[in-house]
């Protein structure tokens, strides 16, 4: 299906439930990007802010390749180990368990790490084999190389507002990545996205995307990060479950993007000024 020439992902046959697609809306040209990236293998770099659709995206492009998907979520305590895996003591035996990525890297799945410029630097390290021409794993605990199955696929994401990443990914890991850009969508695209996700009607999801961008183009804002499409649609969500807009804007959007008191009033006055009244 396509919608003004650019592919929408959504349900196949009602009859394969569990098979259903999930939602996706392009917004440029990242679904082309990446088919072509899977058909050669390359690993894609994720970049864009919370809330973007960058988790969602991977899964519809999951989905539509016939892939399965493992998803590792960076954090800072991961170790190169909870990635590739660790021998492990069952019942008096010492077995080897492979991680998340060996996973995928036998299965030809698409390993999604999340974030993981949060992980400590020997943690990427390990990927830099993976993500060149020799798509191998090296696994030094068991003293051997895994070569990637066909399909495996490697994507990383990170949030360029978060500062310290650029640094933390090396330039010649940097550099064997195709980068796709996600950002926020256009004001028609996100309202239709805010209408199905949430389940609203076109013209509440056009007033919370109104609000958002309004909130997005503050002038030297305060604020760490801007209102998310994921926040208009919990926003959306609580509008669906009877709540008022302006209420469900307080409780989704306005309390949830600051501590500070000035800035929740000022952002208060900005939604009323934008809800009808
Ligand atoms: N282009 C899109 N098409 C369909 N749904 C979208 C799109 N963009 C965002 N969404 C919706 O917004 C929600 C949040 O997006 P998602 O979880 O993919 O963000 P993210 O970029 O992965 O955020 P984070 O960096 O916090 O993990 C999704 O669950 C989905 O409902
Ligand atoms: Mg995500």
């Amino acid at each position: 299906m396509a919608v003004n020439g650019r592919p929408v992902i959504d349900s196949p046959a009602a009859d394969t439930p569990s098979a259903a697609a999930p939602f996706y809306r392009a917004v440029g040209d990242e679904v082309e990007v990446f088919r072509a990236a899977a058909r050669r293998g390359l690993p894609v770099l994720l970049k864009g802010p919370t809330g973007c659709g960058k988790t969602r995206f991977v899964e519809a492009m999951a989905h539509e390749l016939g892939k399965e998907l493992v998803t590792v979520a960076g954090h800072e305590d991961m170790t190169s180990a909870d990635l590739v895996g660790r021998f492990l003591l069952r019942g008096g035996e010492t077995i080897w368990v492979d991680g998340p990525l060996t996973r995928a890297v036998r299965d030809g799945a698409i390993c999604y790490l999340d974030e993981i410029v949060e992980a400590r630097q020997d943690t990427t390290v390990v990927i830099h084999p993976l993500a060149d021409h020799r798509r191998e794993l090296p696994l030094d605990r068991l003293g051997t190389t895994l070569p990637a199955a066909p399909g495996f696929q490697l994507v990383i994401s990170y949030n360029p507002g978060y500062q310290s990443v650029l640094k933390n990914i090396k330039e010649s890991t940097r550099q064997r990545f195709v980068a796709i850009e996600l950002d926020f969508p256009p004001a028609d695209i996100e309202t239709e996205i805010v209408a199905h996700e949430a389940g609203i009607d076109g013209e509440t999801a056009g007033t919370l995307v109104t609000l958002g961008r309004a909130i997005r183009s503050l002038d030297g804002s305060p604020l760490r990060e801007v209102s998310s499409t994921r926040m208009l649609i919990l926003a959306g969500g609580l509008v669906a479950e009877g709540l008022s807009l302006r209420s469900a804007v307080r409780a989704a959007v306005v309390r949830v993007l600051s501590d500070d008191p000035d800035v929740v009033r000022a952002l208060g006055e900005l939604a009323d000024a934008v809800l009808p009244q």
